[in-house]
């Protein structure tokens, strides 16, 4: 399907599942967007949506397509991952490598690197703009949800991070919305290792979008605190970072109180492992006391944690008991629900 039409598509979504038919627009109330026709119809709590690899549930992870539905479903930011290729293009994939999520192992076997994994940093912007998008395969092949979307479907490809901002303030334009990117910047050493500086080239393109200040609609994320310092201190930017945190065992010394006051010299907040807060949700409390933001990860209707019963008893558990900030979705249009439904309680 040709983005226009889908386009179109996501709009009919949005305005027919919030049964508002005089088309859409925004108020804005409280520093939050809304969207809608009228302010009791579409008021939120000031918590965000944020579409994890766009809207992944339904769309493949990381095209236009995902993003403009994600952008169709409520989300407030929408997340791009980035790599660098060959050529030093910023381009969309959640991997270092391009075979869990492109047709790479049939339209380029002989890029097959010693170690079996098709990377990135191989490929020019060309040769990935030569691929089909396809939904997330683990790694013997099988699908990680086999009921998503269509497998078979042939007709998506990776965007570039240029793409992706054109594709969210175009559509900022068309709505009056003010929908963020939230960019995480993958494997920074690595690319460093393979002299390719992803942290400047991510700040270089969001300024050549116009993206400067602290209270401009982005975030930019990493599970490094270095590239988050260079990006802080040596690069100077005001743009609001997030220190990604996984599972404990490997994140210890960040979840300390010296490492939470370390965060907050550089950070405007964490981005947490979901289990993490589960298992120890006074992390919230000591982030909030820095003034740090807690946004966890991930959440999906097929990923729901046997605590309970729905994604949206789960979501609305996270935004209401623990009182995260926001929080990554697959299916942003059911956390858009969930905090439109807390209001109407
Ligand atoms: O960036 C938040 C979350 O997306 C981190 O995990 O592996 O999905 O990028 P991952
Ligand atoms: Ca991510």
């Amino acid at each position: 399907m040709k983005l226009p039409k889908l386009l179109t598509l996501c709009i009919f979504l949005l305005v027919y599942s919030n049964g508002n038919s005089e088309g859409i627009k925004s108020l804005n109330m409280e520093g939050i967007d809304i969207i809608g026709s009228t302010k009791e119809a579409y008021q939120r709590p000031n918590k965000i949506v944020i579409a994890h690899r766009g809207a992944s549930g339904y769309l493949p992870q990381h095209t236009l397509e995902a993003y403009t539905l994600a952008y169709g479903q409520g989300a407030d930011y929408i997340e791009p991952d980035l790599n660098m290729t060959k050529d030093g293009t910023l381009v969309c994939v959640h991997n270092i490598y391009l075979e869990s999520t492109t047709d790479v192992e049939e339209k380029f076997p002989e890029k097959k690197s010693i170690d079996g994994h098709y990377y990135v940093k191989d490929f020019t912007l060309k040769e990935i703009k030569a691929l089909s998008a396809t939904i997330y395969r683990n790694k013997d092949g099988s699908y990680r949800f086999p009921d998503r979307f269509n497998p078979d479907y042939k007709f998506l490809h990776v965007p570039t991070f240029e793409e992706m901002i054109m594709l969210v303030k175009g559509l900022n334009n068309s709505t009056g919305r003010n929908v963020g990117i939230y960019a995480e910047i993958k494997n920074p050493a690595w690319h460093k290792r393979n002299g390719l500086n992803i942290e400047k080239a991510t700040l270089e393109i969001l300024n050549k979008y116009g993206y400067f200040d602290s209270n401009d609609k982005v975030f930019i994320q990493s599970f490094d605190p270095d590239p988050l310092k260079i990006l802080k201190f040596e690069l100077k930017t005001k743009l609001p970072l997030i220190q990604l945190i996984g599972s404990e065992d490997t994140f210890k010394p960040l979840l300390t109180e010296e490492g939470l006051d370390e965060i907050g010299t550089y950070a405007a907040g964490i981005g947490t492992d979901k289990n993490l807060i589960l298992r120890n949700p006074s992390i919230v409390g000591k982030a909030h006391k820095r003034n740090l933001l807690v946004h966890p990860w991930t959440f999906a209707k097929e990923t729901v944690s046997n605590d309970y019963n729905s994604l949206e008893e789960e979501l609305y558990r996270f935004y209401h008991t623990y009182n995260v900030d926001g929080l990554f979705v697959e299916q942003p249009d059911i956390a858009h629900g969930v905090l439109h439904e807390w209001i109407l309680k």
